[in-house]
This record gives C-alpha cells, structure tokens and sequence, in this order.
C-alpha cells in the first residue's frame, strides 16, 4: 500500500529528467508521506480540472523575425521592481514536506528573482522568513525580490494587528489578505514537530459537526467570519500596500476596490474551496472591467511559461505558483524550489521570443489566437 511506503529523502543532485513543473509533480509523490501528499494536491474535481482547461484552451499565435533586442521580463509593482512576473503564493506549513520549510523557498525565490509570499500558516517564523531573504540577498550580491505576507484575519483582530506589525517591522513590502478560506475547513492533522509559527494557539478553528446539531451555519466559524468591515479595518492599520487575495467576481472587485484595494489576486484557492468555482482566468476579463486601474495578479494551474504569457495577454499583471514550490521542494530542498522557479522563468523568456514580445508590456489579446479561429 502507497501509505505503507516511506517516502525518499531530498535529491542532493537534480536528475537530467526533471525538465518540467509536471516532472516535479510527478516526482514529489516519492518524496513526501501519502496522508501529506492527498492534503497538498486536494480541491475540488471540477474546479481542478477547470483551472488547466482555461489555459490549454487557449493557443498562442508565434510571430516571426522580431528585434529581440533589450528584452527583459521585469516590471514595477508599488514602486518595487520584480525580475519576472511570477511569485511563489503562500501556501502554509512548507515544513510538511521539507525540514528547511519556507527558510529553503525564500532562499531559492531570491537566487531566481521571484517574488515571495509568506503565509499566516507558515511552519517557521515570518521574521526568520525575512532575516533569511536578506541574507540569501547579501550572499548572492543581489537585490533580494519583494517579499509580501499574507494574513489570514484571526478571531481577535488584536492578534491581527500584531501579525501585520509584525510583517512590517520584518520588512515585507504588502500584506496579501486572504478573504477565499475563512470557512475552509481541513481533516489532516500536522505530524508532530509542524506548527504554526507565527500563532500562539493552533491555527484552526475546526467545525465539529455531530449528525442533529449544527453544521457550520451557528458555529463560531461562521459567526466570526470576515467582513467586509474587517478589509477597511485592515486598510487602517499599515501603510504598506493592501491585496486582496481570493476574489472571483467582479461585484466583490469593485467593493475591494472601493475599500482601498490597492491590487486583487484572482484565485480559487487552487481549487480548495468552493466545488465549481471558475477558474480565475475564465473570471478575468470581467474582473479587470471592474477593477479599472487596479492591477490583478491570478493563480490556480500555472504551470509552464505559455500559461503565464496568456495570463498576462488577458490582462494579468503577474501570476502566482502555489503546489509547484512544494513539488520542488519535496523532491530536491532549495535546490528543487530554486529550479521550479528556473524553468517557470526560462520557459516564460522562450515563449516571449516566439511570440515576438521582448518585454511584458508588448504581450496582449494579439499574442492569442483569435477563439472563432
Ligand atoms: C494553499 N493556498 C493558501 N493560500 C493562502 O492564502 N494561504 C495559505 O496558507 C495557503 N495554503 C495553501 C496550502 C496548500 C497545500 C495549497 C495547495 C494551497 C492557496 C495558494 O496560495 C494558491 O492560491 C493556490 O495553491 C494556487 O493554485 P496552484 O498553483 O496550486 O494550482
């Protein structure tokens, strides 16, 4: 049986065959615990599916002959430069599959120059997180990428407030609000020696639902829930940029942006939460109408650099990667995560060139082809 199996240690040396993020996917299984694996790859059938069918349903149009001179993937979010239009989304408990946890992620998102985004739930502490960026930076002689926190809001807006504090003083550059997961509930249960480092009580405020009473609807979950009054709390409590992360429709966009957005991430949760939930690239162009000069980031399915250059052809500003640094991870530390990062780069560039777009401002609707072609 799989879960009778234990699962390989970390790669110290990465094999020619792993060339793809679904190379890693495939290969991570190996290197992690069955009951951790079935939790990290979950979501919803449909929703799953959906996120990849949005972005192999659409086709790139290459064109020829270009002058590729000058070309870069680099752009300006907040005033902060990012090498390439890819983060690494907060995804909780790295330590689930690698004992160097986030500490080994954001090591590999400063030497590839992409963005990272540190949970609530992360297994290690957010200001270990940053210590760790600046140094990998100092290391390596480079300007370390933007590191933002994401804060999922805690019963106690106090333990709230400390948590952005907290991220401010450590130097993360935006607090990304999930707003997607509040009524998520989860069976798996950490393995000994996984925590959730940033909090002093456990993370979750588990629904226990016994048949004849209630369900979630009375429960304390559902009772203390997030509101739109807590995003124009939060708006109140930090100076640095505000993302909403986990926003579908466009209705919810215009309120986000009314409240001081200052960006959204389109996401389903990587398919985690609501079963038939769209795929944030099919809710795109209705969300952009509505967010007007807001910039959207997406994630959900990103898994090579054609599906990042359609993202950004529809009008994404960036897109964010959420299992794939786990797979990394698993299979070969930070070494593992830093080439997850690599091919999603090297992969972007080769599709820029073929499209004939040497920087992302020149990628646009005319790099797809048209639907009714
Ligand atoms: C997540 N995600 C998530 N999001 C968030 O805001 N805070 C979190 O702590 C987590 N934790 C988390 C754990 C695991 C195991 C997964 C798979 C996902 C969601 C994540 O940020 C992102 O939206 C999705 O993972 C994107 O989809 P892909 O790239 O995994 O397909």
């Amino acid at each position: 049986m799989v879960g009778d199996v234990s699962p390989l240690p970390p790669l110290t040396v990465i094999p020619p065959d792993l060339q793809t993020l679904a190379d890693y996917e495939r290969r991570a299984e190996h290197h992690v615990p069955a009951a951790t694996w079935a939790h990290i790859q979950a979501g919803s059938a449909q929703t799953l599916a959906r996120n990849r069918a949005a972005f192999e349903r659409l086709a790139l149009l290459p064109r020829m002959l270009s002058d590729l001179r000058g070309g870069h993937t680099r752009l300006t979010l907040f005033g902060l430069e990012h090498q390439a239009p890819i983060l690494f989304a907060p995804v909780a408990y790295h330590r689930l599959v690698h004992p160097e946890g986030e500490l080994a992620c954001v090591r590999a998102s400063v030497a590839m120059g992409v963005g990272m985004v540190a949970s609530t739930l992360s297994s290690v502490p957010l200001e270990a997180i940053a210590e760790t960026a600046r140094d990998a930076a100092r290391a390596l002689g480079v300007a370390p990428p933007p590191l933002w926190f994401q804060l999922y809001l805690q019963e106690d807006r106090a333990v709230s407030a400390e948590l952005v504090a907290r991220a401010q003083a450590a130097g993360y550059e935006a607090i990304v609000l999930t707003v997607d997961a509040s009524v998520k509930t989860s069976g798996f249960a950490l393995p000994p020696g996984v925590t959730a480092a940033n909090l002093q009580v456990g993370a979750d405020r588990r629904q226990t639902s016994v048949p004849g009473s209630r369900i979630l609807f009375g429960t304390p979950l559902a009772d203390g829930a997030p509101t739109w009054a807590d995003v124009a709390w939060l708006r109140a409590q930090t100076r640095l940029p505000v993302i909403l992360k986990g926003l579908l429709a466009a209705d919810d966009a215009r309120i986000a942006v009314s409240h001081g957005a200052d960006a959204i991430i389109v996401s389903n949760h990587g398919g985690r939460t609501l079963d038939g939930a769209p795929s944030a690239l099919d809710v795109l162009p209705a969300m952009l109408a509505a967010a007007g000069a807001v910039p959207l980031l997406i994630d959900g399915g990103v898994r090579t650099g054609p599906d990042i250059v359609k993202a950004l052809a529809l009008g994404a500003t960036a897109v964010l990667v959420g299992r794939p640094q786990l797979h990394g991870l698993a299979v070969a530390g930070m070494a593992g995560a830093a080439h997850v990062a690599h091919i999603l780069r090297a992969e972007l560039e080769l599709a820029m060139a073929q499209l004939g777009c040497p920087t992302l401002d020149r990628i646009g609707p005319a790099c797809l082809l048209p639907r009714s072609s």
